[in-house]
């Protein structure tokens, strides 16, 4: 029989925009009458989305030429979301029961466009809301690391860096060093993430501290952090060393800085004189993300990887996740669980 399905549903709207980092105060819970699918469109009850640290960006007016639009007060939250299809209008995949991906998130019914169910590709559908793939392009597309070699990863807990960690060890770095803002956290990373050592971001400059603890320098750099981090990576990186920049979360995340721009001073005098490669990275195309999915499936499934995360439950604290994600309280993706 055909389940019942509410006349309403709740979304996290932007209430305002604040000076600073924005928190649960300026957000909303809103009612809405539920959406109802078009042509060529599902209606799925979402079972998870991931709290991210662009929103920080796109609620302070956003970045020309990246992929997500501003966010304005009255818009609801959106970002990468699974859910599962309760009405699909039409005989192809998918259907009724199967779980999508899709970039609904932070509401429980979203309508999105009918897409390939995602199958049992990952052992955990939540997995899904992982930016492995991104560590994974940076590491393999962009860097091409080599086994053998040295790699940073700066922001090494967070979502993507506690993969990219992982991810660098599983594809045969001889030593693989991060960076992260607390002891405890530096403690999982190296129990846990594939970390043969952690530098502490404690408010006092990092780059001594990163050049004694690789003192024969790095050849491969996976960047979410900017600023001093950046300038201390180039420091110590060694001659032919290849620097992936996908993250400015050091900006990003600092209630004085606007949000929207990451200014760094660089000594370009050590990248010419060390032949060093510097790319930026944005966005995973569709073969490189399929093989990631299918390596980290597999990975999983053999307890290689973990997919580190912290589950949050119900909308209603969904605004408190942002917060908490803002404020270094968790390693790994932060996931609400509807
Ligand atoms: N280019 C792309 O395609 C792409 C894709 C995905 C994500 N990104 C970007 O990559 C970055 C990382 O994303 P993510 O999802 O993995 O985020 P995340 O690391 O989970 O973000 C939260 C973490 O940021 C760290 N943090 C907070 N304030 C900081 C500060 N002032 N300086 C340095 N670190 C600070 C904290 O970690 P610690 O306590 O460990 O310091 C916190 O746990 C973000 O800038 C994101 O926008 C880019």
């Amino acid at each position: 029989m055909p389940e019942t399905l509410p006349g309403t549903a709740r979304e996290i709207r932007l209430a305002e925009v604040s000076s600073g980092l924005p928190g649960p105060e300026h957000l909303i819970v809103a009612e809405v009458p539920l959406p109802v699918p078009g042509a060529g469109e599902v209606l799925v009850r979402n079972r998870w989305f991931q709290v991210f640290p662009s929103l920080r960006t796109l609620i302070a007016g956003g970045v020309p030429g990246t992929p997500f639009p501003p966010l304005r007060p009255g818009d609801t939250l959106f970002g990468p979301a699974v859910g599962e299809v309760v009405t699909a209008p039409h005989n192809d995949d998918p259907r009724p029961g199967d779980l999508v991906a899709h970039f609904q998130g932070w509401r429980e019914y979203a309508v999105v466009p009918a897409s390939a169910p995602l199958g049992d590709s990952l052992p955990d559908p939540a997995a899904h809301l992982a930016p492995g793939a991104t560590a994974y392009a940076a590491l393999t597309r962009i860097a091409g690391l080599r086994a053998g070699e040295t790699v940073l990863v700066t922001g090494g807990a967070g979502g993507l860096g506690s993969l990219a960690g992982q991810i660098a060890r599983l594809l045969g770095a001889a030593r693989v060093i991060g960076t992260t803002g607390s002891s405890a956290k530096a403690e999982r990373m190296i129990a846990e993430l594939g970390y043969d050592a952690v530098v502490l971001r404690d408010g006092s400059p990092i780059g001594g501290r990163l050049a004694e603890t690789a003192p024969e320098g790095v050849d491969v750099v996976v960047d979410t952090v900017g600023g001093e981090q950046l300038q201390a990576a180039v420091a110590v990186a060694r001659p032919g060393a290849r620097l992936v920049v996908v993250g400015t979360l050091a900006t990003q995340l600092s209630a004085a800085s606007g949000g929207t721009t990451a200014p760094v001073e660089l000594d370009a005098f050590q990248l010419i004189a060390k032949n060093v490669t510097l790319r930026g990275l944005v966005g995973v195309d569709d073969e490189t993300r399929a093989e990631w999915t299918e390596r980290f499936g597999s990975w999983l499934r053999s307890g290689a990887a973990t997919f580190p995360h912290t589950r949050i439950s119900g909308i209603d604290n969904a605004p408190r996740a942002l917060r908490e994600l803002f404020e270094g309280r968790h390693v790994g993706t932060v996931v609400v669980e509807l």
